[in-house]
């Protein structure tokens, strides 16, 4: 903290504290919530009686969830004109275990790999100060001792509810102490607290676990279906969409989207997704963010006739949307270039051929918000795709005062709650799935919006698996948006079968993402079946218990994981074998989550286990010809 002197201290001392029961708000920001009776709140208030300010720390229990959600708010009481330089959520102090930091790394197409390292002395940490959470690191830091698997060892862990920029760090100094911090990055931030305001910091939240990551990824799942997602689509079956992104990409009209549509139905799936390129003059991605009125040339007869007709072939209607972003080449940006995000004097830098609408702007907050809404208020649309292609550089907004630029980044991400805060309040049957370039934004602060989250650009059946792996190691399988695509793959270029596809999409959101006109008439002729597959397995593997059994991103073979239902009574298994070894008779795969005593049948078969023979003794999974080939074992108890 800086005062008007111009040197930085602070020393908060405790003044007093309550508890109460239940959970406030927090001011305009994503947050936990949670019943009086689910959740306490211990506040402390702390003072720096020099500066004549207030930090007050609030600690949330969820006791039956294993879970803290704790948040910090500043309040400036005195007259003086304080700047707030760095402002963590949480942090923990301990001694060292031998902790190993475990983190989710990645990149575009390659999103949230588990990566895990000695701590060792010093400071590490991972972060973003791309202006969201980002697909190179993740808002997650996890302590871990040594001997932690998925099923044993002690876990320490820390998610950020935000969107923005983020600082995750562990140290370990000389006293083989370990400090464990998570909050706003203090990259290109300060926040002017002038005297009367407030600031409200986002809320972290921290679980334990004495059983391994299983325990950690439990935790945080059933959290977040109780107490973070709000959407009505929660605990439903989310329609099986056919979204024609990898179908047609830019090049599409109402006939083409039509004969999909006719297509898809016959299948049995239940909702068209019109992608990128439908309005402006945007055939390819050079132009139009911003101009978010319907292309009548490829949209012949308008978005209204089109969805109409959707919706008598018998589908529901979905569109994207990528609000927050401005083409050079847009009638918005030679109306208001001032709206782009940039430095002034300086060419802000194109990515994506595009800029980053000024989002601390309510003026341009509320424009991008009435596009949105304005199509959605002209015709019955169900689903939205909301995307964001491109990260945030060149910090400068003409908008914000001389002394306010360093708020750019917060305010950035508070405008787009606030939009998405008002969509889901105008719209709240719409389906929302939050996108980021695949899987750029997929974090807690989203899910707060949607009930789903792209997961990633890369459908390859193969990639997929390490890439759930690692957003399942947090996030509900039911937020994984996940499809089927067409082959060779558009980003690897790898051949999988169609049925493997579809098991690895199983355990996401399902749906597809080809053209179902041309694909090979034996793909087309499964997607009936699968589709049953879907409405038969999604109410467990949406609220079900999730144990991964072995990682392929580990052993280099094969992928194998579970959901069981709550009560036990079935499980779901899903073995990927990625790549064959000749000469190999048979894995014996110890399941988890079963009731020991029950009687298991597994179906299709007159074989029947008890869940101590599968957890203890082991499962054989037969021998399998070919690579990425897969199958999924359903126990069903005899309760
Ligand atoms: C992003 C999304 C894709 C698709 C394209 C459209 O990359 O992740 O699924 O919507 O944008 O431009």
């Amino acid at each position: 903290m800086r005062g008007e002197a111009g040197s930085r201290g602070c020393e908060i001392l405790c003044d007093s504290y309550h508890i109460r029961k239940g959970k406030p708000k927090l001011k305009g920001l994503p947050a936990s919530f949670g019943t009086e009776e689910e959740v306490e709140t211990l506040e402390v208030v702390c003072v720096d009686r020099e500066l004549r300010l207030k930090v007050i720390l609030s600690y949330s229990v969820f006791e039956k969830s294993d879970m803290i959600a704790r948040n910090v708010r500043l309040i400036n009481e005195g007259e003086e004109h304080l700047r707030i330089e760095k402002v963590l959520s949480a942090c923990i102090d301990m001694d060292d275990e031998e902790f190993e930091m475990v983190t989710l790394a990645g990149g575009w197409a390659r999103e949230r790999r588990l990566q895990r390292r000695r701590l060792t002395y010093g400071k590490q940490m991972v972060s973003s100060s791309r202006g969201e959470s980002s697909h190179q690191e993740h808002p997650f830091l996890a302590l871990v001792t040594p001997e932690t698997t998925y099923q044993t060892g002690c876990v320490y862990a820390m998610n950020f509810v935000y969107s923005g920029n983020f600082v995750a760090e562990a140290e370990l100094n000389q006293h083989d102490a370990v400090r464990m911090v998570l909050g706003i990055s203090g990259e290109d931030f300060c926040w002017n607290l002038r005297g009367g305001e407030e600031f409200q910091a986002p809320e972290a939240l921290l679980t334990f676990s004495d059983e391994g990551f299983g325990k950690m990824s439990r935790s945080f799942h059933d959290f977040y279906r109780n107490h973070m997602i709000r959407s009505p689509y929660l605990h439903k079956k989310r329609p099986v969409l056919i979204n024609n992104w990898e179908a047609t990409y830019f090049d599409f009209d109402t006939e083409k989207l039509l004969d999909i549509a006719r297509e898809a139905k016959k299948a049995g799936i239940e909702m068209l997704v019109m992608d990128d390129g439908w309005f402006g003059k945007r055939n390819n991605d050079d132009s139009s963010l911003g101009d978010w009125n319907v292309n009548k040339e490829k949209i012949t007869g308008g978005l209204k006739y089109l969805v109409e007709q959707v919706r008598e072939i018998g589908m529901e209607f979905g569109i994207w949307f990528e609000p927050e972003m401005i083409s050079p080449d847009s009638n918005l940006y030679r109306e208001h270039p001032e709206w782009a995000i940039h430095i002034p004097g300086r060419k802000a830098t194109e990515s994506r051929a595009q800029y980053v609408l000024d989002l601390s702007n309510p003026e341009v907050v509320d424009y991008a918000y009435e596009c949105v809404a304005k199509i959605l208020r002209s015709a019955p649309i169900s689903y939205v795709k909301w995307d964001m292609n491109r990260q945030l550089c060149d910090l400068g907004s003409s908008y914000l005062d001389r002394v306010s630029q360093q708020e750019l980044f917060h305010r950035y991400v508070l405008g787009l709650y606030e939009m998405q805060e008002r969509l889901v309040n105008e719209f709240p049957e719409l389906l929302l799935e939050n996108c980021s370039s695949g899987g750029g934004r997929f974090d807690a602060g989203m899910l707060y919006y949607s009930p789903q989250i792209w997961c990633s650009d890369d459908t390859d059946a193969v990639e997929r698996l390490s890439i759930q792996e690692g957003t399942a190691l947090l996030y509900p399988l039911s937020t994984m948006g996940a499809h089927v695509s067409d082959c060779p793959n558009h980003m690897t270029g790898r051949i999988t079968s169609f049925e493997t596809r579809g098991h690895v999409a199983l355990f996401g959101t399902f749906g597809y993402e080809l053209d179902i006109t041309k694909i090979p008439e034996q793909d087309r002729k499964m997607i009936p079946s699968q589709v049953e597959m879907y409405h038969k397995y999604n109410d467990l593997v949406r609220e079900g218990d999730y144990y991964r059994i072995a990682s392929y991103r580990e052993n280099h073979k094969y992928d194998c994981f579970l959901v069981a239902a709550k009560d036990k009574s079935e499980a779901l298994m899903t073995f990927v074998q990625v790549q064959c070894i000749p000469n190999f008779h048979g894995k014996k795969i110890r399941l988890q989550g079963l009731d020991e005593k029950a009687l298991y049948r597994l179906e299709g078969t007159e074989e029947s286990f008890t869940g101590e023979m599968l957890m203890k003794g082991g499962f054989v999974i037969d021998f399998m010809q070919g690579d990425a080939v897969s199958r999924l074992y359903h126990f069903v108890a005899n309760f």
